[in-house]
């Protein structure tokens, strides 16, 4: 079924599923520039590219790896790129106050001292991120390590990112960014650049590593025919443990690691990945290869994560209206608060209307202890680390976090990009 603005083609001319081409950073020009992209049903649209693709690249390295990056800026506006989930110092975190005009360049140079996750960039101007973001800039930047290798998960073919958000074109064809203040609502979905693509896949085990790169659509994804989700990973890597899910709601930002079995489903058989939400088909996947390739992987995973514990000191944020924290919008000279390194602490993140925001720190990924009000639980999806938490009117999310890594200026925001742009985002100081 499909929204009403929902764009139906039959299959001759839908697109199939766009993959990226993986690159490493070692070593990497990346350009943001107006492109075209064909986005399905014989659509040519003009968009906003990194490297000339929607979405840009795949960069992937593994821990322990430096990453070199030249970001030429290409736009007609000033930009500069962050690295949403990457443990970075201030000077090649993407801030604002870092932002290069059109025409210039930005070289990054940071060692990965991560856990293996799917982490992801996007533009980071100041009143300019959803705009951009929206144009088509965005991509996927995964990190592997020794500890996910050992789990042999699904790779190559069988590893497939998912970068899922929504999109309106205007009669032109082309990408038409029109916000309000309550976020920018794509008419139709888009999937790694695609309207509703197909993808042909085996009967085999597939691992799909999934982002909402949507700037204010909130999801609630699942697939037809009872195809379940092996749940293992989120924002932050593998999770403590993983388990079974029918559903799961990601929020702007976020991210999902989960592995389907497609083994069970027949030749010629149809499993679609909705947005329960919006009511919307994403990605179809069709079952085209009858032999079982031989899987020896897992279809469960774990991992130790030390849970952190005995804050020695509480902060609450109150996220208020569309464009305030703590009643304050965002001036990018202005440093709000500041935390010692080392220091763990918890985080009260209130929401004071006008939710959901999706609430995000830069410089260090946080555990989520509790939430009250609202839906009144955490998730499963929600365990092990994250960076980026669902903050719905009424509720109350509790956060330990620690910054053990680099001192400097970082970002707290909401994560709907409209709010972000309007202001609900702060400064603080690392020292
Ligand atoms: Cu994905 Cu500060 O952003
Ligand atoms: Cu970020
Ligand atoms: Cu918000």
């Amino acid at each position: 079924m499909h929204d009403e603005n929902q764009i139906t083609n039959s299959l001759s001319n839908r697109n199939q599923l766009y993959i990226p081409e993986v690159v490493s950073p070692g070593g990497l020009m990346l350009t943001a520039a107006p492109g075209t992209t064909d986005i399905g049903g014989g659509i040519i649209s003009a968009t906003w590219e990194f490297n000339g693709n929607l979405p840009g690249p795949t960069i992937k390295t593994n821990t322990g790896t430096i990453a070199s990056i030249l970001f030429q800026n290409n736009l007609p506006e000033e930009s500069i790129v962050h690295w949403h989930g990457l443990i970075v110092n201030k000077e090649n975190d993407g801030h604002p106050q870092d932002a290069v005009s059109s025409g210039g360049n930005y070289s990054y140079n940071f060692p990965i001292i991560q856990r293996a996750g799917l982490n992801w960039y996007h533009p980071h101007p100041d009143m300019l991120t959803g705009k951009q973001v929206f144009m088509g800039l965005a991509g996927a930047f995964i990190v592997n390590d020794a500890e996910e290798s050992a789990f042999n998960l699904p790779s190559g073919n069988f590893e497939v990112p998912l970068i899922i958000r929504d999109v309106t074109l205007n009669n032109g064809g082309n990408i038409n960014y029109q916000p309000t203040a309550g976020g920018m609502f794509g008419r139709s979905s888009m999937v790694n650049g695609s309207m509703y693509p197909y993808m042909k896949v085996a009967s085999a085990v597939y691992r799909f590593r999934i982002l909402n790169g949507a700037n204010a659509r909130v999801m609630n994804l699942a697939f037809t025919k009872n195809a379940e989700m092996i749940l293992i990973g989120n924002d932050g890597g593998l999770l403590p443990s993983s388990s079974i899910q029918n559903s799961i709601v990601i929020s702007n930002g976020e991210r999902l690691d989960i592995l389907v079995d497609f083994r069970k489903f027949k030749t010629g058989e149809s499993i679609i990945l909705r947005d329960l939400n919006a009511q919307w088909d994403l990605v179809e996947f069709i079952v085209t290869e009858k032999k079982m390739p031989l899987y020896n992987g897992a279809l469960s995973t774990s991992s130790n994560i030390q849970p952190l514990s005995n804050p020695v000191v509480t902060r609450t944020f109150s996220f208020d209206g569309m464009s305030r924290i703590n009643g304050l919008e965002f001036n990018m000279n202005r440093i709000d608060w500041t935390v010692p390194l080392h220091q763990t602490e918890m985080w009260v993140f209130v929401s004071n209307g006008n939710g959901p925001h999706p609430v995000h720190v830069h410089g260090a990924s946080f555990q989520v202890v509790s939430r009250t009000g609202g839906r009144g639980r955490i998730f499963p999806w929600e365990a092990g680390w994250k960076d980026t938490v669902l903050l719905d009117d009424g509720e109350t999310v509790r956060v330990l976090i620690r910054f053990d890594n680099y001192s400097g200026i970082y970002l707290m925001h909401c994560h709907k990009l409209e709010h972000e742009d309007r202001g609900m985002m702060a400064n603080f100081e690392v020292i």
